[in-house]
């Protein structure tokens, strides 16, 4: 009886101890979503959730489909498609981005991160 009062005890202690030191989980960051390819018309984009962050899915005319995350390189902001303009802008500094997701100007010091996607069929794949 001891014995399982003192192991109930220590487990107790443990567990969250545990839990509390481990890194925080993938649960709920898909590593891959899809979307129907009629979902984002050419010229339009959609913004989606992926791993945890915001992300967009452009359909350029004439090139095809691109995914970017859509927190700015520099300070973090969310970055806006503009189809008028065919850039990236970020309202926080004002940076722009062309749709290779490369610096036009403004302070980011690197491009936006540009995520995998394959079209398969009418699906796109992100991820
Ligand atoms: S956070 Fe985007 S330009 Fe500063």
């Amino acid at each position: 009886m001891l014995a399982l009062l003192g192991l109930t005890t220590v487990g107790s202690i443990v567990y969250p101890l545990g839990r509390f030191l481990a890194p925080p989980g993938e649960k709920g960051k898909s590593k891959q979503i899809s979307l129907k390819r009629s979902e984002i018309p050419a010229g339009e984009a959609k913004d989606i959730p992926f791993a945890g962050m915001p992300a967009m899915v452009i359909n350029l005319p004439g090139r095809g489909f691109v995914a970017f995350s859509r927190v700015c390189s520099h300070l973090g902001c969310l970055v806006d498609y503009d189809k008028v303009r065919n850039r990236i802008f970020c309202p926080c500094h004002a940076a722009v981005f062309d749709l290779e997701g490369n610096v036009v100007t403004g302070p980011p010091p690197k491009p936006l991160q540009k995520l995998p996607l394959r079209v398969e069929g009418e699906s796109i794949v992100i991820g």
